[in-house]
């Protein structure tokens, strides 16, 4: 443990008071480029780190809000309820479970990006009617 300890204690706090960070903001403008270089390694393991958290914590990253499933269908009304009657399936019907059919409620295939960008497994609910 000592290892760690010295690394915690000692030479992380040592690295980052010898940084060239300014104490004022016009200081910024005065850093040279030996100064900026020597801020590039911290910056980009900050980034970095931030990045990870976001990907851990956001999934749908682009563009939505964290944990949204529907992000295109009905949005004008507040729950999406769709009824299917039974004898309206000829023989076979698939039914979307990843929200990203533009055929909704039927699958149109669209599971198949939305598990390839997600790196997801989702796919439709198949229901059959086989009248024997
Ligand atoms: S398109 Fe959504 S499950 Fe196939």
């Amino acid at each position: 443990m000592e290892p760690v300890s010295h690394l915690v204690k000692v030479s992380i706090p040592n690295y980052l008071a010898g940084l060239p960070v300014p104490d004022s903001i016009g200081g910024w403008f005065r850093l040279g480029i030996r100064d900026w270089i020597a801020l590039v390694p911290p910056t980009a393991m900050l980034a970095g780190l931030g990045y990870m958290s976001y990907k851990a914590f956001c999934p749908l990253g682009r563009g939505p809000p964290c944990g949204r499933v529907n992000l295109t269908i009905k949005k004008d009304v507040n729950k999406v309820v769709d009824t299917v009657d039974i004898e309206d399936i000829s023989e076979k019907a698939a039914f979307c479970r990843c929200w990203r059919s533009q055929n909704w409620p039927y699958c149109d295939g669209s599971h198949g990006r939305h598990n390839q960008e997600m790196n997801d497994n989702v796919g439709p609910l198949v229901v059959t009617n086989k009248k024997d």
